[in-house]
């Protein structure tokens, strides 16, 4: 393995000499792709046809009765909260440690986002926080699969049972990522995947919603066609829904993506385990913990912690741009909590109002604050679907940077 006694930050050798690709595909997504163009069809205003037939796989992959594309992961979180029936000034919570339409959507539904902390072991929602979070106001919670590791879903599922509370999973990170064996986004009232470009299944845009819940179905299907109904004509609508469709062309994409699935997941959830032991012999560096009934882990990020108390006290943002430089596929992730975003301190909401007591400015999630300021380092999921040697090497890139940072101590 090579390696060297110069940070290739300033010039030196890097320790991984390798593009990790991705998207993954072959002819045959050309092939498909093309044969739509040629054919002229490439809306689909009745979601049916090719649309229909993926939203059929995914369900099935899910083992959930419903799935319904949209346009993204955002609008698929937001739709389904619409369709859980919540009203304007209801709360709902969600963890400040994801991206930011975890929260926006929520706002854009006329709820109350409620930040509630992570759990310092595996960065997502701490039942503790969420049970101390629950008001007679709350109306749903959104456990986000960081990086595709399960939420303690039974423990939310108790929660919300006993209060009668709506569990909506943001699945975008964990398409085919396993809680107990049962498919992450199948096991709350609704589970949301978004099929953006850096996804672990994508289209380069996308999103879709999955439920067995048939009403709450009907009203996502109806929500992202302009209101429309089942057995209505195509002027009645309904609902105030709006065009959040899906075309053609991405559905015949991801039905191809979706037979890759499985094996690029079995591969990322395999190198993870093993970067784990990999990187736990590493003073200062700990891979977060695995297990609270996950089965399969989606790796669409592999999170270790950093300390920098072993690696002469450099910055984690520091640290993250050494190690992107040795070749490693990283970065440094959230630099801070979503509650921190201008957006919520000034309550930047324009048409969408929230209570006036609602005041971001003394919230505070001391787990999310120590993982965005201090420690979470990230690798990317195509990295993750590397050979061995490749796990190999990033281990590396860790040591040879730690020994050259301690000898400059
Ligand atoms: C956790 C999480 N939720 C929701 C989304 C939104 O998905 P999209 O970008 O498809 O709208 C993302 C996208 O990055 C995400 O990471």
């Amino acid at each position: 393995m090579e390696s060297n006694n110069q940070l290739a930050f300033y010039g030196g050798n890097k320790t991984v000499d390798k593009q990790f690709q991705w998207p993954i595909y072959d002819e045959a997504e050309v092939n498909a792709v093309a044969e739509i163009v040629r054919s002229g069809a490439w809306a689909n205003p009745n979601c049916d046809g090719l649309v229909a037939e993926f939203e059929k796989e995914f369900a099935t992959y899910c083992g959930t009765k419903y799935a319904i594309t949209c346009v993204n992961g955002s609008v698929a979180i937001r739709l389904a909260l619409m369709a859980c029936g919540v009203k304007p000034g209801d709360e709902v919570i969600i963890p400040p440690y994801s991206f930011i339409a975890t929260a926006s959507v929520v706002v854009e539904a006329n709820c109350v986002p409620v930040f509630v902390d992570i759990d310092s072991d595996t960065y997502n929602l701490s039942v503790l926080e969420v049970e101390k979070a629950i008001t007679p106001r709350t109306k749903a919670i959104i456990p986000v699969h960081f990086a595709g590791q399960a939420c303690n879903m039974d423990a939310i599922m108790d929660i919300a049972n006993k209060h009668n509370i709506k569990v909506i999973e943001d699945a975008c990170h964990a398409h085919g990522g396993e809680y107990k064996g049962n498919k992450l986004g199948s096991i709350g009232h609704a589970g949301c995947f978004s099929f953006q470009s850096s996804k672990n299944l994508n289209s380069g845009e996308g999103g879709i919603i999955v439920t067995n819940d048939e009403d709450l179905a009907n009203m996502v299907a109806s929500l992202r066609n302009v209101g429309r109904v089942k057995g209505g004509q195509w002027y009645e609508h309904h609902f105030l829904g709006c065009n959040y469709r899906i075309t053609q062309l991405q559905t015949a994409i991801l039905s191809l993506q979706l037979t890759r699935l499985e094996e690029q997941t079995r591969k990322r959830n395999e190198n993870g385990i093993y970067l784990n032991s990999l990187l736990l012999s590493i003073p200062g560096i700990k891979p977060l913990t695995r297990g609270h009934g996950e089965t399969v882990h989606t790796y669409h990020i592999y999170i270790f912690k950093y300390d920098k108390a072993y690696f002469n006290n450099i910055s984690k943002k520091e640290f993250a741009a050494l190690l992107a430089a040795e070749g490693v596929p990283s970065f440094m992730g959230y630099p801070e909590p979503l509650y921190k975003q201008p957006v919520f301190l000034q309550k930047n909401f324009m048409c969408y109002a929230l209570p006036e007591h609602v005041d971001y400015t003394n919230v505070c999630c001391p787990n999310t604050e120590q993982a965005c300021y201090e420690e979470a380092v990230w690798i990317l999921q195509h990295a993750m679907l590397g050979t061995k040697e490749d796990m190999d090497s990033f281990a590396e890139a860790i040591r040879k940077i730690q020994r050259i940072v301690l000898s400059e101590s």
